[in-house]
């Protein structure tokens, strides 16, 4: 049985979920001749409580050229690119969760990502298939594309309508631990926006800036928005959203009005629609955050990895548009 030794960076709430399936899984990766070995856990403070033994954690880094991949739940962008750079540089393979770090470090990280080295399932709707999704629909050629990639805002939204402010919503969400302390990045719509460059990337340009995505958060949405929407027949959610307009491509996050019947406002978790030629329209739909969720689209890729398959491969090449978009309404 060969040893597989992993690094993991970020012992939280995906990075202990992920070591947990491992441990879980065992007999599955036996099976495939595999024998897990954590060469460490990298965390801030050791003391705080997770169910990761003590002896694997570390709060210096340490020498990840020892592993044989590099798996890495600990968020950021400058902090984690400074650790997983050298591996890839040594040709070790990176499994990650992190979308604000592919969606901002792509100059540094797309070399690798062309060679196959990037595997990240994770980064967009968790466990729940997008990126395997969007690699099949590469039989088509896309049309248009929308998303709920932000469980934070689907969940503030739902609240709202049922009556209560977006203030007390958030407050609520924070509660339940489904908002960060500081939630600009899921209210502002900027989480979103980072996703949809990693879908854009797979699909339609291998080089699609982040700042090309247009974000618009749900922060001035009132419950009489939300109600005049009910009253018309629709239901507003933060879309994301891929079309053409004027023969290029339009990356855009914003709240929208979604007729009711619409399996995008059906959806109960993230979800992805998709119209593409010749496919027709394909939609998908689960959780999109937490930490069980999220381990599974590691352990996902890791058994991707481990079964010969490259990482997952930008578009090759840039194209245009073929149809005129026309997505729904936004929320003055
Ligand atoms: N949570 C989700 O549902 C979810 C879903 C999809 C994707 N993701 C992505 O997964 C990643 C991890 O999310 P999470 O929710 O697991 O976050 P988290 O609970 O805050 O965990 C982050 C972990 O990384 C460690 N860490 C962070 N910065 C560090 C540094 N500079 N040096 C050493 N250790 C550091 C933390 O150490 P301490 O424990 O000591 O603080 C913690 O163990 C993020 O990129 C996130 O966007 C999360």
């Amino acid at each position: 049985m060969e040893t597989l030794t992993l690094a993991l960076l970020g012992g939280g709430t995906v990075g202990s979920a992920f070591y947990a399936l491992v441990q879980e899984r065992l007999e599955e990766l036996h099976a495939l001749g595999f024998s897990p070995r954590f060469l460490g856990v990298l965390v801030r403070d050791k003391k705080k409580p997770r169910a990761i033994p003590e002896d694997l954690l570390r709060v210096e880094p340490f020498d990840l050229l020892e592993a044989d991949v590099v798996v890495e739940a600990m968020g950021g962008v400058e902090a984690p690119l400074k650790l997983v750079l050298p591996a890839l540089e040594a040709g070790i393979p990176l499994i990650t969760a992190n979308k604000a770090l592919l969606a901002e470090a792509w100059e540094a990280l797309r070399p690798f990502a062309e060679e196959g080295l990037i595997y990240h399932e994770a980064s967009v709707m968790a466990g729940t298939p997008a990126l395997s999704f969007l690699e099949t629909l590469r039989g088509s050629e896309l049309l248009e594309l929308h998303g709920i990639l932000n469980g934070t805002t689907l969940y503030i939204l739902q609240e709202m309508e049922k009556g209560r402010t977006y203030a007390e919503a958030l407050a609520e969400a924070k509660r339940l631990g489904y908002a960060e302390a500081d939630p600009t990045l899921d209210v502002e719509g900027i989480d979103a926006a980072h996703k949809l460059t990693l879908l854009a990337r797979l699909l339609i340009d291998p080089g699609f800036p982040f700042a090309q995505v247009e974000a618009q958060g749900i922060t001035r949405l009132t419950p009489e928005d939300l109600k005049a929407a009910r009253d018309r027949g629709e239901r507003v959610r933060l879309l994301a959203s891929l079309y053409g307009e004027g023969g290029r491509w339009r990356a855009v996050v914003a709240p929208r009005r979604l007729p009711l019947n619409h399996p995008l406002a059906q959806a109960r978790g993230n979800a992805l629609w998709v119209r593409a030629r010749p496919l027709g329209e394909a939609f998908v739909t689960g959780p999109g955050a937490g930490g069980g969720a999220t381990a599974s689209g590691l352990f996902a890729d890791l058994l991707r990895l481990l079964s010969g398959a490259p990482g997952h491969l930008p578009a090759p090449r840039a194209r245009p548009p073929l149809a005129e978009g026309s997505p729904w309404p936004g929320v003055e």
